[in-house]
């Protein structure tokens, strides 16, 4: 349960080797969250990370293997979760792979291999969790979703669509938790230098993984529902959106 002043106290991050989700618990922990527990496809390297962590205040810092590819256990992983953890104020979904749209354009399995992480992967997670906090009666379920699903680009447009299809359906669920005292907060970054883009262009408006933390940690202090990093984009993207689809192919995006 947030404390009096509406501060996280406990957070389950899925993807927790994600550059951004560290970003944002290194934050939360900075304030007054004190349980963490990190669910990362290798949790082996995040042995420093907890260290960390515990040295900066988190009392309770836990890591635990997670394949969000592996939808079959995901029920059952959550519901161990909570059971053991007890109550979570934040799940942040942080877990995605970008994939090699040149390949994935002419190569089924990995163009599926990115469907099935970023959008199977979330859907997955993100039933059970809003099952376990509608019965808490609280929580705020944050999904790292991307600019690139707001309109599929011609470079990016596996991804994009995966992350079109992950955002439509956390828009849908944080509507159906109207009321319950459970909210999902969508997140929608540009560019970010991390693991992720590593090598790649920088693209217009890129950020960092800390201004994106600092935009989550602002968001869930507002309640906000969307969250667009930077800012500008959603005024860039709301143009982008209607431009013709003639036009919009051949823009250097
Ligand atoms: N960087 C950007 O420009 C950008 C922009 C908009 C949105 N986003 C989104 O933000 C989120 C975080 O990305 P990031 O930028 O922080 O990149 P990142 O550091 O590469 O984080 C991605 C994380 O996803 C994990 N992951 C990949 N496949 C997984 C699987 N099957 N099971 C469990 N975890 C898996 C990775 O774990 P391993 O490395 O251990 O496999 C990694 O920790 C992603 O959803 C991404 O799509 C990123």
């Amino acid at each position: 349960m947030r404390d009096a002043l509406g501060n996280v106290q406990s957070v389950l991050v899925l993807g927790g080797g994600s550059d951004i989700a560290l970003a944002t618990v290194r934050s939360l922990v900075g304030g007054r969250t004190r349980t963490v527990v990190l669910a990362a496809h290798h949790p082996e390297k995040l042995a420093d990370v907890a260290d960390e962590l515990r040295a900066a205040g988190a009392t309770t810092v836990e890591v635990v293997p997670f394949d969000a590819d592996a939808v079959d256990g995901h029920t059952a992983l959550v519901d161990g979760w909570f059971d053991r953890f007890g109550d979570f104020d934040v799940v942040l979904i942080a877990f995605g792979v970008l994939g090699d749209q040149d390949v994935a354009e002419v190569d089924a399995e990995a163009a599926l291999e990115v469907a099935r992480v970023n959008y199977l992967g979330t859907i997955s997670v993100a039933v059970p969790v809003a099952q376990r906090m509608r019965g808490q009666g609280h929580g705020t379920i944050v999904a790292l979703s991307s600019v690139a699903g707001e309109r599929a680009r011609r470079s990016n447009f596996v991804y994009g669509s995966s992350k079109a299809g992950m955002d439509a359906f956390l828009q849908g669920l944080g509507d159906s938790l109207v009321g319950t005292g459970v909210k999902v907060m969508i997140v929608r970054p540009g560019f970010v230098a991390t693991k992720m883009t590593e090598g790649l262009n920088p693209a217009p408006l890129a950020t960092t993984s800390d201004a994106v933390a600092d935009a989550i940690v602002t968001g869930l202090a507002r309640g906000s529902e969307t969250v667009w990093v930077p800012g500008t984009l959603r005024y860039v993207m709301s143009v982008l959106r209607h431009v013709p689809r003639p036009i919009f192919r051949k823009l250097p995006l």
